[in-house]
């Protein structure tokens, strides 16, 4: 089996201060990326630096600080642009991660355009935050939720996606990556499905943009979210790519400073341009500084390098896993990204992840924001490791030999 890697993962480990940690008086294996990636220093230094030396509120003020803040800020939406591809910065809204942005879509675009006799349609693969906020408004709105389902394997049923688009949905939402099996999704493809019959396509992106090149003109979709703790940047920031033209048509959600051209009791209200039309309010501006520095750090170190790396850690760890009896992985898609979910036969997926923890070896455990796979699968819930370009084959072993001790005491 390939061990090797594009570049020296432990050379780059040692950008990664938290990698060094002791936990409960082991190594710490960190195999919960998924859940969110760890930061290198160039992340946390770059977001100390903000705060200790050009910190001030943005777009508001004329002075020197100010104008460094704004440059600051409006300098990691031209990266990100430039990261995914868009065709216009305005088109790049920043938000407090991927479940604020899909809240946005349906708050904004959802709210104005479905009515009662609609229909949207999901997946079975999304998570919760793709889920959820269409279930709230259609409490209010009374549209109808159809749902492409899965094959044994997690991938997409291509006949269930068929028979939803006959029903002339307004909206296609849809996974990149599921962060519970893996599957990647062909998101061109089903874009170019969605299109032909005059629906929309809302991607959740949170566990594709640390894996894959994003190139949303590509992709051809309309909406893009993501999330910058996962993509080794810091939490409670992420972006929504809309297209232009829909973020010109669509109304506000949230109310605030700078979100508006005037305010007035006499006359209307009248508000800003995309993006700032949908910014509301202070953002968090360290964060999005912090975010810029992921950005550079990613692509210094590149997509595809990273992809090649945690591909052969994928394909370890699956083949290392099914050696261990009565094991199987739950998720077994043609195309996967760097998440492998497994159960035991006869024991819990919670027993076994408290165990690794004693152990040091992070890793997530449960139905992963995911209930409707595991009401599909017939599964209490998995046990998911995932990994991230700091992730080593001897973090495998690790793991490995954690879930055949944890077996042998738990049987
Ligand atoms: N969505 C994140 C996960 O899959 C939190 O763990």
């Amino acid at each position: 089996m390939k061990q090797d890697s594009p570049y020296d993962v432990d050379v780059l480990r040692k950008e990664f201060p938290i990698l060094d940690k002791e936990v409960n008086g082991h190594p710490l294996v960190y195999l919960d990326s998924a859940a969110s990636a760890q930061k290198p220093r160039a992340v946390i230094e770059a977001q100390r630096e903000y705060e200790a030396h050009f910190h001030s509120n943005i777009h508001r003020g004329v002075h020197t600080l100010a104008t460094k803040a704004t440059e600051a800020y409006e300098g990691v939406r031209a990266k990100l642009k430039n990261h995914i591809n868009a065709s216009k910065r305005e088109e790049i809204i920043f938000t407090s991660g991927t479940t604020d942005s899909i809240n946005l879509v349906a708050g904004t675009w959802g709210r104005a355009n479905l009515k009662k006799s609609d229909t949207i349609v999901l997946t079975r693969l999304e998570h919760h935050s793709n889920i959820v906020p269409w279930q709230i408004l259609a409490q209010e709105k009374g549209f109808a939720i159809e749902v492409v389902e899965i094959k044994e394997n997690g991938e997409l049923c291509e006949n269930s996606l068929k028979e939803k688009l006959a029903l002339s949905p307004k909206i296609v939402c849809v996974s990149h990556v599921s962060n519970t099996l893996g599957t990647i999704n062909d998101v061109k493809n089903i874009t170019k499905q969605a299109h032909q019959v005059g629906a929309l396509v809302l991607i959740d992106g949170a566990q594709a943009a640390p894996h894959k090149t994003i190139d949303v003109q590509v992709i051809d979709c309309d909406f893009y979210a993501g999330s910058a703790h996962k993509m080794y940047g810091p939490s409670g920031v992420g972006f929504l790519y809309g297209k232009h033209e829909l973020l010109c048509q669509m109304p506000p959600c949230r109310g605030g400073g700078e979100m508006i051209e005037s305010v007035s009791f006499e006359k209307q209200t009248t508000f800003n341009v995309p993006p700032y039309k949908f910014e509301a309010g202070t953002p968090n501006l360290s964060g999005v500084v912090g975010y810029g520095a992921a950005i550079d750090w990613i692509n210094s170190l590149g997509l595809d390098n990273i992809a090649a790396h945690e591909n052969s850690l994928l394909e370890y760890a699956s083949s290392k896993l099914l050696q261990i009896e009565g094991l199987r992985l739950i998720g077994t898609a043609k195309s996967k990204a760097s998440v492998i979910s497994f159960l035991v036969d006869g024991i819990h997926p919670s027993d076994i992840g408290t165990l690794l923890d004693q152990l040091g070896i992070a890793v997530r455990t449960g139905h992963h924001c995911t209930e409707p796979i595991m009401t599909k699968l017939g599964i209490p819930g998995t046990v998911r490791a995932s990994f991230a370009a700091y992730s080593t084959f001897s973090e495998v072993d690790a793991l490995v030999a954690g879930v055949e001790r944890a077996v042998k005491m738990l049987r």
